[in-house]
C-alpha cells in the first residue's frame, strides 16, 4: 500500500480514537507551562489560572484572547528571542476545542503536578540586597506613575556583577521596574524620600542600565566573562511604572545582586539608534522616525531594547550586512507602551565590521490608533513625558575581539556629538 494510503489511515484511526479535549489532560499542562506565571494569586495578572474551577468559569474568554494572541503577552513577531511568549497554532485550537466542547473536566488523576512559585529569589541568596528606602503608597485611581527611588550603596567597594534579579514589592500594581546605577549623586539630590517623578527617562545619564523587570520576566545572568562593574560610591535608581488598581496599594521594589571575583574580559556596549527630530502633526497615521549606524568592527548582538511612548505603532530594527544581505533584528507590529522588554537572543548574531544597523520607527497620530491619549489627536513632538515621544533602539553588543573596543567607542561618540551637535530639534512656529 502507497505511504500515501497508510498516512490517510493513520490519521483516521488517531482522528477516530482521540479523546475529547479536556481540563486535566490537555489545557492544564499549557495554563502551568505559558499562563500561570503572571496567573497565580499575589502576580500581576487580575485573576489565577490554576485550577479547573478559576479556568471553567472563563473558557470562552480564553479561547478568545489566546486566539488573537492578545494572551500570553508577547509584541515582537520576529522568531527567535529568548523566552519568546507565542503559543503555536495547535495550542490555540485546544483552548478553543475546550471552550466549543463546553470546558469538560476529563480525569482529575491526569493532572500534572500543581507548578510551584518560588516566593524567595530564584537565584538563591544575594550578595547584596537592595530594596526601595520606604514603602510608596499608589493612590487607588489616577493616571499611570513613573517613579524612581534611589538606593545608596551600602559598601564602597567596587564589584563585579554576574546576575540581577529585581523583584517588585507588590506585583499587583508595578507594571514594569527598570535599574540604573548613578555615579552623579542626581538621583540621590531628587529623592526627597518617597521617590521622585520620571517618566521616560531617570534623568541623568546613568553609568549604565542594569535591566528590569517586566511581568513574568526571569532574573538576568550575565554570560561568561562579561560581568558588569557595580561603580562605588554610587546608587542604584529603580524606575518603576505603577498601574493603580482601583484600591490604595503599597509598593516596596528590591532587588538582588550576585556578585563575581572574575574580572570582566569582554565588554557591552551600546549601540543606540535614535532620534530627536520627531514633530508628528495630529491626524497623520503613518510619521516615520529613522536612524542608523555603520558599525566599524566585528560584534555579537546580546540583546535588543525598543523604547517610544503612545503612539508608536510599527518597531523595525534591521541590519544589512556588508555582503548587502539584510536581516531583520526585531519587529514590532503593534507596539504597546505597557509592555516594554528587553529582548535577548538565545544565540549572538554575529555581525561583520560595516554591518549598517537602521532603526524605522512608524506613528500613529490618528484618530484610529486605539492607544492615543488625544482625542482630537494633538501636534506631539519630541520629549521625555508622557505627552511627547520618543524613538530608541538600543542594541547590546559586544565586541569580537577586545581590542577593537576603543574604536567602536570611538565611533560611538562621534554619532553621539552628530546627534547633540544638530541640537535639540526645534520645530518651526505654528
Ligand atoms: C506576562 C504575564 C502574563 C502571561 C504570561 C499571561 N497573562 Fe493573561 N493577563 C496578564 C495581565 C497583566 C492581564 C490584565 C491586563 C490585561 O488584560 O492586559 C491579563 C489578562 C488576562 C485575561 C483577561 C482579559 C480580559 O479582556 O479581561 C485572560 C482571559 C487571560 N489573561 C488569559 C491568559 C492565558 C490563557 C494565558 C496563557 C495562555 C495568559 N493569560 C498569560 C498577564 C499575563
Amino acid at each position: 500500500m502507497s505511504l500515501i494510503v497508510w498516512a490517510i489511515l493513520g490519521t483516521a484511526v488517531l482522528w477516530a480514537k482521540s479523546p475529547p479535549v479536556s481540563f486535566s489532560h490537555d489545557v492544564a499542562p499549557l495554563l502551568d507551562r505559558h499562563c500561570a506565571g503572571c496567573h497565580h494569586a499575589g502576580a500581576v495578572a487580575p485573576f489565577p489560572l490554576l485550577t479547573y474551577a478559576d479556568a471553567a468559569k472563563r473558557a470562552q474568554l480564553i479561547a478568545t484572547v489566546t486566539g488573537a494572541r492578545y494572551m500570553p503577552p508577547w509584541l515582537p513577531d520576529t522568531p527567535h528571542l529568548l523566552n519568546d511568549r507565542r503559543l503555536t497554532a495547535a495550542e490555540i485550537a485546544i483552548f478553543r476545542q475546550w471552550a466549543e466542547a463546553g470546558a469538560p473536566e476529563g480525569n482529575p488523576a491526569e493532572l500534572p503536578p500543581e507548578p510551584h512559585f518560588s516566593q524567595g529569589w530564584t537565584l538563591g541568596s544575594p550578595n547584596l540586597e537592595a530594596a526601595m528606602p520606604e514603602p510608596f503608597h499608589v493612590p487607588a485611581d489616577g493616571p499611570d506613575l513613573y517613579r524612581c527611588f534611589a538606593i545608596p550603596l551600602p559598601s564602597h567597594a567596587q564589584h563585579y556583577i554576574r546576575a540581577i534579579e529585581i523583584r517588585p514589592g507588590n506585583p499587583h500594581v508595578v507594571h514594569h521596574a527598570l535599574l540604573f546605577e548613578d555615579t552623579t549623586g542626581t538621583a540621590r539630590k531628587r529623592d526627597t524620600g518617597e521617590g521622585y517623578e520620571c517618566f521616560g527617562t531617570p534623568g541623568f545619564l546613568p553609568a549604565h542600565g542594569l535591566g528590569g523587570w517586566t511581568p513574568g520576566s526571569q532574573a538576568i545572568t550575565m554570560l561568561p566573562g562579561m560581568a558588569e562593574t557595580l561603580y562605588a560610591p554610587a546608587n542604584l535608581v529603580i524606575q518603576v511604572h505603577y498601574h493603580p488598581t482601583g484600591k490604595p496599594e503599597t509598593d516596596r521594589t528590591s532587588v538582588a545582586l550576585y556578585f563575581t571575583d572574575e574580572r570582566p574580559s569582554r565588554h557591552l556596549e551600546d549601540i543606540g539608534l535614535t532620534s530627536n527630530r520627531i514633530d508628528i502633526p495630529p491626524g497623520q497615521s503613518d510619521y516615520k522616525v529613522t536612524d542608523h549606524f555603520t558599525i566599524p568592527v566585528d560584534v555579537d548582538l546580546l540583546g535588543i531594547i525598543p523604547h517610544a511612548h503612545y503612539i508608536c505603532r510599527d518597531m523595525l530594527g534591521y541590519a544589512i550586512l556588508p555582503n548587502g544581505k539584510r536581516r531583520t533584528l526585531i519587529h514590532i507590529p503593534d507596539w504597546n507602551f505597557n509592555w516594554q522588554e528587553q529582548y535577548r537572543y538565545p544565540v549572538p548574531i554575529r555581525l561583520p565590521a560595516d554591518t549598517r544597523v537602521e532603526m524605522e520607527f512608524t506613528y500613529d497620530n490618528s484618530e484610529a490608533n486605539p492607544r492615543n491619549p488625544n482625542h482630537p489627536p494633538k501636534r506631539v513632538l519630541y520629549g521625555p513625558s508622557s505627552t511627547d515621544e520618543m524613538a530608541g533602539l538600543h542594541l547590546q553588543v559586544v565586541p569580537v575581539r577586545e581590542s577593537d573596543l576603543e574604536e567602536l567607542n570611538q565611533a560611538l561618540w562621534g554619532k553621539m556629538m552628530r546627534l547633540l551637535g544638530g541640537g535639540i530639534y526645534r520645530p518651526p512656529q505654528q
